[in-house]
């Protein structure tokens, strides 16, 4: 799994943040979320996060320059030279294109393009049950993923939790259509470059991260 560079695609609320920490923690290589960035970048009130705030909350798409510019940025950094897992990025063919251009000056590429695939009809239930630790960060569902104690955080044993502002019933349907118009069109392009893996993203979370190792490794 070291050194390998990794795409994690699928819906909001697929998975691919609570696949892409512990494929992190177990295996060293580092997660980039660009959702994560973006939320960083709100919180600390830059300019890429004014401009991201308001589009971020309606669950529409923060402009391809924008985020080509912050992933351009992050996977020159060193931690990143031992390979890395995106999560959240590429969200467009634009930016795919952006993605190929910054490997190949480097003169690296993809290992793998795996696809979390899960049903429509299971991402209203994963998004609104999610939340997560103030402090540390580290994600749970009211349902599918508890604190092993009440109300503490495991890793950190925090009591404080917060919930994405995005996370709302009526804003999934809207990051959903933004799904299917403007990141499913990835499968296809990454498919005809013999880099596409589909998972079973519906199934429970250790076994969506057996498969995704299988996978890598495979
Ligand atoms: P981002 O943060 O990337 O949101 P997203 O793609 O909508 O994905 P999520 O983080 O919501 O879900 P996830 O797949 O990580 O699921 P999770 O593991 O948490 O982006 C947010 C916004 O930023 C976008 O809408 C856009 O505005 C902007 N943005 C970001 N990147 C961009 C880009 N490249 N271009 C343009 N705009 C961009 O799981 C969800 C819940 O389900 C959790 O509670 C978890 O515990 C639970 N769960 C996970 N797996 C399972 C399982 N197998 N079974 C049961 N429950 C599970």
């Amino acid at each position: 799994m070291k050194g390998k560079r990794i795409i994690l695609m699928g819906p909001p609320g697929g998975g691919k943040g609570t696949q892409a920490r512990i494929l992190q923690d177990t295996f060293g290589i580092v997660q980039l979320s660009t959702g994560d960035m973006l939320r960083a970048a709100v919180k600390a009130g830059t300019e890429i996060g004014k401009t991201a705030q308001k589009i971020m909350e309606a669950g529409a798409l923060v402009p391809d320059a924008v985020m080509v510019g912050v992933i351009a940025a992050r996977i020159a950094e060193p931690d990143c030279v031992k390979g890395f897992i995106l999560d959240g990025f590429p969200r467009t063919i634009p930016q795919a294109e952006a993605l190929d251009a910054m490997l190949a000056e480097r003169e690296l590429s993809l290992d793998a393009v795996i696809e979390v695939r899960v049903p429509d009809a299971m991402i209203v239930e994963r998004i609104t049950g999610r939340y997560s630790c103030a402090k540390c960060g580290a994600g749970y569902h009211d349902t599918f993923q508890k604190p092993k104690v009440e109300g503490v955080c495991d890793v950190c044993g925090s009591t404080e939790f917060i919930r994405r502002k995005d996370d709302t019933a009526e804003t999934v349907a809207t990051r959903l259509q933004a799904y299917h118009d403007q990141t499913a069109p990835l499968l296809p392009y990454y498919e005809q470059r013999g880099l596409l893996k589909t998972i079973d993203g519906a199934a429970p979370i250790e076994d969506v991260t057996r498969q995704l190792v299988e996978t890598v490794a495979g």
